[in-house]
């Protein structure tokens, strides 16, 4: 499942008329890379969650997904403030009895990666998976997660004043089927989104959440600079034929 929904109102006055998963990044629109990054790990079914206002530019963009080798499907999420949590509660018919992926659309990394872990993923019977990385600053604006020297997850907490450590949580999540049940025993957090952060506490505290880490990664959504950021390292990386 791709997110690209939300209001993305720290991108003003770009988003104003469009969805920031429409806005370049060098060459493609931004939610390409996610696109990308699915098949490459070789999904071959992809929901796409999006706004009401823009599910239309999405599909005249992208079809059923015929342009990436792959399948896709559509679902409209209501409440653009409802969190990430609640825009993967559209999932559970589409998914099935499966497990699922997701990836936030605004994130873009080095999918190569994530294949070989996805796969070994599959053949687990329960629990989740995130994936983190080490930041130089600012990992306090996104989830932190602490690990011990093992590389076990001790915690997770969402935009902590004090971070307990410098690795993020990116945006790409596997879950095993339950995520479905867990996600109706959220409540909504101060800023009165279902937080994935607090899904990913339910798998934490059963002891069946795991965390593989990523070398390159940009939450291209999340400022201005980052968006810029994201342009001009993913300008320098596909010039070298990297990323797709
Ligand atoms: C969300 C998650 C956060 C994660 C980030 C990654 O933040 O809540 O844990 O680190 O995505 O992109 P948001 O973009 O909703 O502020």
């Amino acid at each position: 499942m791709i997110l690209a929904g939300g209001l993305a109102t720290r991108l003003r006055p770009l988003t104003l008329v469009t969805n920031k998963h429409l806005l370049p990044v060098y060459n493609k629109p931004m939610i390409f890379y996610a696109i990308e990054a699915m098949k490459i790990t070789g999904i071959k079914e992809v929901l796409l969650s999006t706004s009401a206002d823009h599910s239309g530019d999405f599909a005249n963009l992208l079809g059923a997904g015929e342009q990436f080798g792959l399948k896709l499907y559509y679902a409209v999420q209501k409440n653009q403030k409802g969190g990430i949590a609640d825009a993967i509660a559209l999932a559970k018919e589409f998914a099935s009895k499966d497990k699922l992926l997701v990836i936030l659309g605004d994130n873009i990394f080095d999918a190569k990666k994530l294949k070989p872990i996805v796969n070994k993923f599959q053949n687990k019977k329960k629990g989740a998976m995130v994936f983190g990385i080490k930041m130089s600053t600012r990992a306090r604006q996104y989830g932190v997660i602490e690990v011990d020297e093992l590389g076990k997850v001790l915690s997770i907490e969402e935009k902590p004043e004090n971070p307990k450590s410098d690795i993020a949580q990116t945006g790409i999540y596997m879950y095993d089927n339950r995520v479905f049940d867990f996600i109706t025993k959220l409540k909504p957090s101060a800023r009165g989104e279902l937080e994935v952060t607090d899904l990913n506490n339910f798998y934490l505290k059963e002891k069946t959440l795991t965390c593989e880490f990523l070398d390159w990664w940009i939450d291209a959504g999340t400022s201005y600079d980052e968006l810029l950021r994201a342009n001009n390292q993913v300008a320098e990386k596909i010039k070298k034929g990297g990323i797709v």
